[in-house]
């Protein structure tokens, strides 16, 4: 059965955090790092994993590939990729989805004025051509295919009705509506998908998507109206990531539509009070999800971000807290638990034995193999000796460290040591382990302990680099408490990220730095840049 047959009366979240989502400057991903989102995108239950652009590097082609082979297995998501309206775009997607048992290929082409005079210097009836042409070309290859206008909202609306006759025509089974420079407002979104239903002849046959960009900070508001107004799947990234200034938060359309089911149902056909959820999302995945994009994106969520953010369950001011003291509801529409925030509970110390380690960690969802688990497990006793309490925030931050950060082949940090006070030049002295196993040692000066840190590792390191962001959070409150530092890096004109955490935070930015050098390592190699390491 087709996903548009099964789901008239729930919505399709189509996630596109990293395709759209790795469009965010500095947010590019590798190949393993993408494919951790993608198996956690399929445990929290999305529908469609957008897994890349395949035509646009051997990267994203890969990447593409190895998600529709270890992702897109007969019971996982329908696995997509973008191509735009042009044969070689379509076989590089074709190709690279050949492995996933539910292949999609998402074809798209400019359709406003704007767009067609200044960017692709076509006529519409050249662009109507194209679509019908290029739909039905996707169509030999796969049976689901999505297609999208680009820049929608801004189209005349009589020619978007005409190309969209012609792409349901040609075999789309998904017609999606961007608002591509996210112009609109939510009444403009729902007269928008109103016209589209009341003029395009066949649109009842095929699913109806949103697309909605943030940059007037309307995106949730405009996909909700679209779901109001007849649309069936959304376009949503994790964190709201994307394109400027991002695309709708998955998070905030599945919890909108979770919290206000009883005013969402209508519209779903269901009775008011119908008790089944409006989306396949478990929403208990949510924060795990949200913070390994954060992580391996190094797009760090601000605290007032709406369900994810650090303070979203906090409550300051008196009279909430006190409320909350009486009531819950008074103040809180939704359980942290509810989106799987583990509670800031104290759980393990330095006498805490390996079970204890492993069991917390199956608790709070981490099923780690006998070699993480004991590099996780060694950590945690390092960590233990430093601080007293460790709470399940705190084991989440060094799991993380140890499972994700760490590469196969790069440089390893071996030892730092940091002088520095009021009257004394900050100096940090560093050894590295290169790729190729040489123990190297050099010590630089800085204007503080970390810039002192940062000019030793790339005094040793020698890949070029420009340090862009350096952030520190800390994990849990406390004068003991884990600091989590996130660092970003530019090479040319790729940005690279690292996050670490330490009871140190200049350890942790020594670990944080290498991470990101790291990262720069691998794409050179990928990109065969020849690179002069350590010497
Ligand atoms: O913003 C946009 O128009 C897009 C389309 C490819 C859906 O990302």
């Amino acid at each position: 059965m087709s996903i548009a047959s099964q789901a008239t009366d729930r919505v399709i979240i189509f996630d596109t955090t990293l395709r759209d989502g790795e469009q965010s400057p500095g947010a590019t991903l590798n190949v393993e790092e993408k494919l951790a989102i993608a198996h956690q995108l399929a445990l929290l239950g999305v529908d469609i994993i957008e897994a890349g652009f395949a035509v646009a590097s051997p990267g994203d082609f890969q990447a593409v590939k190895t998600i529709a082979q270890q992702v897109g297995t007969a019971d996982g998501p329908i696995i997509c990729s973008l191509a735009r309206a042009t044969r070689q775009d379509i076989q590089a997607a074709a190709e690279a989805l050949k492995p996933a048992a539910h292949p999609r290929i998402h074809t798209m082409i400019s359709t406003s004025d704007i767009h067609l005079q200044y960017q692709l210097k076509k006529s519409r009836s050249e662009v109507l051509a194209i679509a019908q042409e290029m739909v039905a070309y996707a169509k030999s290859f796969v049976d689901d295919v999505e297609f999208s206008p680009m820049d929608a909202s801004r189209t005349e609306p009589e020619f978007l009705y005409q190309v969209l006759d012609k792409a349901i025509a040609a075999g789309a089974t998904t017609i999606n509506i961007p608002d591509t420079v996210g112009y609109c407002t939510p009444k403009e979104i729902g007269n928008l998908i109103q016209g589209i239903r009341q003029n395009v002849a066949n649109i009842d046959r095929v699913v109806l998507s949103i697309h909605t960009q943030n940059d007037l900070g309307l995106a949730t508001a405009n996909a909700l109206a679209a779901l109001e107004n007849g649309v069936r799947q959304v376009e949503c990234t994790i964190n709201g990531i994307g394109e400027r200034a991002g695309n709708a938060a998955l998070e905030e359309i599945v919890m909108a539509l979770q919290v206000r089911k009883h005013y969402f149902n209508p519209y779903f056909g269901r009775p008011v009070d119908a008790d089944a959820p409006l989306t396949n999302i478990k929403t208990q995945e949510i924060y795990k999800t949200s913070s390994l994009v954060s992580q391996l994106t190094g797009m760090l969520i601000q605290p007032n971000k709406a369900i994810v953010g650090a303070n979203a369950f906090a409550h300051e001011s008196g009279i909430h807290q006190d409320g909350i003291i009486k009531h819950r509801q008074t103040y809180e529409i939704m359980e942290a638990a509810s989106i799987g925030l583990p509670e800031n509970r104290i759980v393990l110390g330095k006498h805490s034995g390996r079970n204890a380690f492993r069991t917390r960690l199956k608790e709070l969802g981490f099923e780690l193999n006998e070699a993480d688990l004991n590099k996780a497990f060694n950590r945690f006793k390092e960590v233990a000796d430093k601080k007293k309490d460790i709470s399940d925030w705190d084991l989440e931050a060094i799991v993380r460290d140890e499972t994700q950060n760490q590469v196969e082949s790069g440089f390893q940090l071996e030892h730092v040591q940091v002088i520095c006070g009021d009257c004394t030049c900050p100096t940090a002295t560093i050894t590295v382990v290169t790729p190729d196993g040489k123990i190297l040692t050099d010590a630089s000066v800085g204007t503080g302990p970390v810039d002192a840190v940062y000019q030793a590792i790339n005094r040793l390191v020698k890949l070029p680099n420009q340090l862009i962001e350096f952030s520190v959070q800390s994990v849990t409150g406390g004068i003991d408490a884990l600091g989590t530092v996130t660092i970003r890096l530019a090479y040319q004109d790729k940005i690279f990220s690292g996050q670490a955490s330490d009871t140190d935070i200049v350890v942790a930015a020594a670990y944080a730095h290498l991470n990101a050098l790291n990262r720069l390592y691998r794409y050179l190699q990928t990109q065969r840049i020849p690179v002069q390491v350590g010497e």
